[in-house]
């Protein structure tokens, strides 16, 4: 299901649709509506590991400088999975991407093209702890993904693409649900379908 964004102003529907986005995002409906902001939400099947590596791919694609990507999903919901893909898919070889669960980010320089930081926040304290991190560069220069990006609080910029990750039908398959703030919503047109 893919919603329309163009018309700022909120339908009914709409606006009880936010409200399902915000019960998910653990942002306020009101809050949303203040800001005029209309993000559109859907949801996709990934029925194995290299159909959530070709989402990523998708993605990666569609990716630019200053754009922030949460990966949210719980314990081995393929969020590093999903990253590797996407830093793969830029140009990084297999070797050269490991997990940051304990070094909290890894940084990933191409040939062409943006920086891509891979941030797994998993073990931050507290949100501020990311600013150590440098992670405001990381929001002006370069691609950000975000693992665990709850762990930010208030300093998770509200323009970003929310991809959630959840369990599926078998042990391979997940469901996923992205969720565009109005700079991502254009960019997502045909995903999945396109390759
Ligand atoms: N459809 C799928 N998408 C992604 N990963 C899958 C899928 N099916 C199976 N897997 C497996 O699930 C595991 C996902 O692990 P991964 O480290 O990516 O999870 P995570 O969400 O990053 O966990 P953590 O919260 O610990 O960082 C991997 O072993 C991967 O092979
Ligand atoms: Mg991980």
């Amino acid at each position: 299901m893919l919603l329309d964004a163009g018309d700022r102003r909120p339908t009914l529907a709409q606006t009880a649709w936010q409200s399902r986005v915000a019960a998910r995002c653990g942002a306020p409906a009101d809050r949303l509506k203040k800001e005029r902001v209309v993000p559109i939400s859907f949801v996709l099947d990934l029925a194995d590991e290299a159909a959530t590596a070709r989402l990523a791919e998708q993605v990666a694609a569609r990716a630019r400088r200053g754009d922030v990507i949460a990966l949210a999903g719980p314990l081995g919901s393929g969020k590093t999975s999903f990253a590797r893909a996407f830093i793969r898919a830029l140009g990084a070889s297999t070797e050269e991407v490991p997990s940051p669960t304990f070094t909290l980010v890894e940084v990933y320089a191409f040939a062409a093209g943006p920086t891509v930081w891979h941030f797994d926040l998993f073990r931050l304290r507290q949100p501020e702890e990311a600013l150590e991190l440098g992670i405001e560069e990381a929001f002006a220069e370069a691609i950000s993904l975000i693992e665990w990006p709850e762990r930010l609080g208030p300093l998770l910029p509200a323009e970003h693409l929310r991809i959630e990750l959840a369990p599926g039908r078998s042990s391979e398959a997940r469901v996923v649900t992205l969720t565009a703030s109005p700079s991502w919503a254009p960019r997502l047109a045909g995903l999945m379908s396109d390759g």
